[in-house]
């Protein structure tokens, strides 16, 4: 281009409006700034199905770890992201020009998996980013990919190997696999996360929760290893309605169109293979004879294999339907009453996170000694071993989304968010036979925008995983004596649960006595929680609040309440277990414990824990149609 035709141009510009110019050079600073951002934006991870069925190198352990109140770590005096963060892992040499301020190999270890609240006394209150660092050895195979399994991270993460960035997420109850093939070594390599469980107003959940912020690497890490072409996601279930057609579908990555996957029973002698259509999906449906369906009575599971090409699953997993039918919820198409129990994944005794199958058995078991056929996992995915134990111990799920009280439903970045933590769940957790409901909220306020955002996500619930129920916990208003169900968006719910506190947030236990209930709805109906605190060993008359005689007393009014509603189909006092929260300072009972627990957390069981138990032994409470 000569400069008499730039200048020509020049005028040419000039001339042209200065609007037209305005725009032109913002467009190209836009192009700037994508590119720019594109380069330094991590790659996203994946959800797969099943990870923790597949052969892993486990990274659990003891980590370094460095406390970042100030994210010096990755951002510059001037908050501007560094090119030479901690990521790097950097050791002094001799000679430097410039101080290098950290060194993983000193600093003090976390365990992983874990929280960092309950390891070190002095970060039981910290919110904020740490970093884990640790060194392992690795000989990559060929035509392999290798991921990052991260089991969960709360609350936002980013993880690099070998100095190279390879993912960031945000969701502290989902897993997430990083692919970390382009930068592993053959031979010591190191990988460094930054982890921070500071509350952020966009958040899901948002700044408020009564739970405890437990931040850090809170479920496994390890390395998968797969072929080229492998499995990512996979879904198996029974056909609704009588009969054993089993359908589903499997996903292969980096497969041809038109590539073979097999679903084998071995012992049921059943066997299917299936084609892969351009999305690299191929639809499963086949007949099997002999099966037993999975059922909390009997929560049979069978071993099925899912391969394809080089790759292969070998997953455990029980079949059953489930559906309604009016008010009746149907379990293998006889009606059920869930007699349950919500549960946070707090650890018994030691509490903390809950990780560990020791913690989901001394859970669940508690559960099945309560008399429970059902639990809700409140308020948000708990981890693979918990289910696991709910499939192999017989016990109904309802799994929830942690979009908990108020969120910024008008923001759709936070929609996003949410889709993005439900995608995770339902993705990795889909082949739970033990799990039926799908929970899209609780307790969240009753205005438009809000009942927009959460129909999204149930029907967004519904498009990936149509054989379940979907439901939300509602909040209940009241006129006089009378407790109205009418929230909106229970028309967008196959099941409608709802909580309330009569006797303890309002009244005394006897109000229950008075209370009659007005529900809008000719759908299944679970009182998704009620109850009240009682400090273990603490005793007194019906009347003394705190006490163990007033929490029993609650559960005495209760039960004969909520039997006069004719569409109660289930129940799950809030809650099994005593656990820890930040909105519970009273000294001497509370002592930063939510204490509704059925049990302390050291195991103590409150009167209460007998008055369900007996409930729910002798048939009492509730009807299953
Ligand atoms: C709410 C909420 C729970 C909370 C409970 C309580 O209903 O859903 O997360 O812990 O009440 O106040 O104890």
């Amino acid at each position: 281009m000569n400069l008499l035709s730039v200048r020509l141009r020049a005028r040419v510009i000039v001339l042209l409006p200065r609007r037209m110019v305005l725009f032109a050079s913002l467009a190209s600073l836009l192009i700037v700034f994508v590119v720019i951002g594109a380069a330094q934006a991590a790659p996203v991870p994946i959800v797969l199905t099943g990870a923790d069925r597949r052969p892993a190198t486990s990274l659990n352990g003891d980590w370094g770890s460095i406390i970042d109140p100030y994210f010096s770590g990755l951002f510059s005096f001037h908050h501007e992201e560094k090119g030479n963060g901690w990521f790097l892992n950097r050791k002094a040499q001799p000679g430097d020009q410039f101080p290098t301020e950290y060194d993983f190999s000193k600093a003090p270890k976390l365990k992983v998996p874990g929280d960092w609240n309950t390891q070190r006394e002095s970060l039981l209150y910290y919110e904020g980013p740490v970093w884990y660092e640790r060194d392992f050895t690795y000989q990559p195979r060929q035509h392999t990919h290798l991921f990052l399994h991260v089991g969960a991270a709360n609350y936002r993460s980013w993880f690099w190997v070998n100095g190279q960035k390879v993912c960031e997420h945000e969701g502290g109850f989902t897993s997430f696999n990083c692919d970390v093939t382009a930068v592993i070594h053959a031979g010591a390599n190191f990988v460094v996360g930054a982890v921070d469980n500071s509350r952020i107003e966009d958040g899901v959940p948002g700044l408020e929760t009564d739970w405890w912020n437990y931040g850090g690497l809170t479920r496994e890490v390890s390395l998968i290893e797969v072929p080229e072409t492998f499995i990512d996601q996979y879904d198996l279930h029974l056909r609704r309605g009588e009969g054993s057609v089993i359908e589903g579908w499997v996903h292969l990555v980096n497969g041809e169109p038109g590539a073979k996957v097999e679903v084998e029973i071995p012992e049921l002698g059943a066997r299917t293979s299936a084609t892969t259509g351009d999305g690299g999906r191929a639809a499963i449906h086949f007949s099997v004879k002999g099966l037993e369906r999975w059922s909390p009575e009997t929560p049979k599971l069978y071993k099925v294999v899912v391969r394809a090409n080089q790759d292969s699953i070998d997953e455990l997993m029980g079949f059953r339907t489930v559906e309604t039918r009016g008010t009746e919820i149907l379990l293998n198409g006889k009606p059920i009453f869930l007699r349950g129990v919500a549960i946070h994944a707090e650890a018994p005794y030691r509490t903390g996170r809950a990780y560990s199958d020791k913690d989901a058995e001394t859970l669940l078991g508690w559960a099945k000694e309560l008399g429970c056929n059902y639990v809700r996992l409140a308020h948000y995915p708990h981890d693979e071993t918990m289910l696991r134990a709910a499939d192999r111990m017989g016990l109904l799920v309802w799994s929830e989304n942690p979009v908990y009280w108020a969120l910024q439903f008008d923001n759709p970045k936070v929609l996003a968010k949410a889709e993005q933590q439900l995608d995770e769940e339902i993705n990795t957790s889909r082949n739970h036979a033990a799990i039926i409901l799908w929970s899209m909220a609780n307790e969240t306020p009753n205005t438009a925008v809000r009942t927009q955002f959460i129909e999204t996500l149930a029907s967004r619930a519904r498009t990936l995983d149509p054989t379940r129920l979907i439901t939300a916990a509602l909040l209940v208003r009241a006129e006089d004596h009378t407790k109205i169900v009418d929230d909106p968006l229970g028309k967008a719910l196959d099941v409608i649960g709802i909580n309330e506190y009569i006797g303890w947030y309002e009244g005394n236990p006897a109000t229950a006595d008075v209370t009659k209930w007005r529900i809008d709805y000719q759908k299944p109906l679970i009182v998704s929680e009620f109850g009240g605190g009682a400090k273990a060993g603490l005793h007194g008359t019906e009347k003394d609040r705190w006490t163990e005689e007033y929490q029993a007393s609650i559960f005495r009014h209760q039960l004969p309440m909520l039997n006069q509603i004719a569409q109660l189909r289930g129940m799950s006092p809030w809650v099994l277990m005593d656990f820890r929260s930040p909105n519970r300072p009273l000294v001497g009972i509370q002592d930063e414990f939510n204490r509704k627990g059925l049990i302390s957390e050291q195991g103590q069981k409150k009167q209460a824990f007998y008055v369900l138990q007996k409930a729910y032994k002798d048939g009492t409470i509730g009807k299953a149609e």
